[in-house]
């Protein structure tokens, strides 16, 4: 007998540009943790998705590769994880459009990250845009996930899916599992403080940038109390600091403790400098044994969409089986 795994942690990425250390804290970290716990794991980059902002082909599939190569070097196993692209399980996207037959539109319309994306592509709101979140919906229960770890910005889609699979469970028996939002992803500061990676500001660590790089831009652009003019001033982390004591927090480990580092900047023994020369070494420590795995990949990209090809494949199977259940029955037979 073949058991069956009991949890199916299932997340996406869009394949917007290349992971940054935020992606990389915030996510794709859990991801590995997840896959440490024996469950079903099934990680797969949202290029569909993608194509509702992303207007470039080249662009889009150098970035799918790329982004398979960061999750393998981040410690994502094939064999453990289904890695796959969205684009491969045709399923998906029939999925997505049984599921937008008994979706009401006004729920769309009332999701606040529509209204930010039609805020941010006010010139070309596509119907693509609206039915995101159906499509969303499709990616989770069409695996029938019942975790979804996501982002805070990403809840009220992950509700829509809640709600998808509350409507066809009623309507038409029970076929979706009831997925679960995992709200562990944090919020990683960028160098202005804003969230990491918003696609307005420059304010991202690219995370297979030499460490060197890291440094220069923190000491040139990382943004702590503006408050305090000189290093003898007392600073005020908690609450002034914007990016590189809150980072501290989340990263720093140990001897270097955070708390210790807080401790010093409110007795203004150490300075801002010090402060992000110390962030940018627990950095390192978390970029380092990644970056040297990753840059064995660097010209693997035959090996990158081979993994996508298998994960592909596993994945199908078992999406594949919910829509048959869900084609039977809403009346669609293939002829
Ligand atoms: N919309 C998600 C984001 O921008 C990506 C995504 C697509 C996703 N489908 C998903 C995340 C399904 C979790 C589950 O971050």
């Amino acid at each position: 007998m073949t058991a069956i795994a009991e949890t199916t942690v299932l997340s996406g990425i869009r394949a917007t540009g290349r992971l940054h250390f935020g992606n990389f804290m915030g996510a794709v970290r859990h991801f590995v943790t997840h896959q440490q716990h024996g469950n079903r794991c099934m990680y797969f980059i949202a290029d569909l998705h993608t194509l509702t902002t992303l207007r470039d082909p080249e662009e889009l599939r150098g970035n799918v590769i790329e982004i398979v190569k960061d999750y393998l070097a981040a410690g994502l196993n094939p064999n453990d994880s289904i890695i796959y692209a969205q684009s491969s399980i045709p399923e998906i996207s029939e999925l997505s459009l049984l599921l937008s037959m008994i979706q009401p539109l006004g729920e769309l319309e009332r999701i606040p990250t529509f209204k930010d994306l039609v805020r941010k592509n006010s010139d070309n709101v596509t119907l693509g845009l609206v039915s995101y979140p159906v499509l969303m919906a499709a990616d989770i229960l069409g695996p029938q996930a019942t975790l979804v770890p996501v982002g805070e910005d990403q809840i009220p889609n992950v509700e829509l899916a809640r709600n998808m699979a509350r409507r066809f469970n009623d309507r038409f028996g029970t076929t979706f599992a009831m997925p679960e939002t995992l709200k562990e992803m944090i919020k990683v500061p960028g160098l202005d403080g804003e969230k990491m990676g918003k696609s307005e500001a420059d304010n991202a660590i690219d995370i297979n940038a030499p460490i060197d790089v890291i440094r220069k831009r923190y000491l040139a652009r990382g943004i702590t109390d503006p408050q305090r003019m000189r290093t003898s001033d007392p600073g005020d982390p908690y609450n002034r600091c914007r990016s590189v004591y809150p980072l501290h927090e989340l990263i720093t480990p140990g001897e270097a403790d955070s708390r210790t580092i807080a401790k010093e900047c409110l007795a203004a023994s150490i300075g801002c400098v010090e402060c992000k020369k110390r962030l940018v070494d627990s950095i390192a420590a978390i970029l380092e044994p990644f970056q040297e795995r990753r840059a064995a990949l660097t010209k693997k990209d035959d090996y990158a969409r081979e993994v996508l090809h298998e994960g592909g494949k596993r994945a199908r199977r078992i999406i594949a089986e919910t829509v048959e259940k869900v084609r039977e029955k809403m009346g669609i037979i293939v002829y």
